[in-house]
């Protein structure tokens, strides 16, 4: 399998409860390495443009809210099948619904507050890399 980079946010839930490092030793014990990483507070401006995919869903406007609610840490994860693995590695947007051992299973609150984000395809993680970082900021 090749290669790939995905994007991967720690969400306001996670880094209020310090679970950063917990967080990313999931990823780096199952294979992905963090080349990208930075702590954020985002701008309501920037949240409703990285979710705008999602502009016209009920939740949107508490999806921004909550964002916007305390630090992220956004990542970029790289390793074999990255985008896929991370998804694995997270567990399903619904924690009711997540795998045994996933992040959401073990410290989501909710549907909202699910501790983590990670890009959906291949194509959406270039985008999403794009939003947050400069090359210059990608070390391998
Ligand atoms: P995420 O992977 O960050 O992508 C969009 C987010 O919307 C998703 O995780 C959830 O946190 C959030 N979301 C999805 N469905 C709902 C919902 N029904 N109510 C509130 N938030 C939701």
């Amino acid at each position: 399998m090749a290669i790939e980079r995905t994007l991967s946010i720690i969400k306001p839930d996670a880094t209020r409860r310090n679970l950063t490092g917990k967080i990313n030793a999931r990823f780096e014990d199952q294979g992905l390495k963090i080349v990208g990483q930075k702590r954020l507070l985002l701008t309501e401006a920037q949240a409703k443009k990285f979710y705008g995919v999602h502009a016209d869903r009920s939740f949107f406007g508490e999806l921004c809210a909550f964002m916007t609610s305390g630090p992220v840490v956004v990542q970029v994860l790289q390793g074999e099948g990255a985008v896929a693995k991370n998804r694995e590695i997270m567990g399903a947007t619904n924690p009711a619904n997540a795998a045994p051992g996933t992040i959401r299973k073990d410290f989501a609150e909710s549907v909202e507050a699910n501790s983590v984000h990670g890009s959906d395809s291949l194509e959406n993680a270039k985008i999403e890399i794009a939003f947050f970082f400069a090359e210059t900021e990608i070390v391998e």
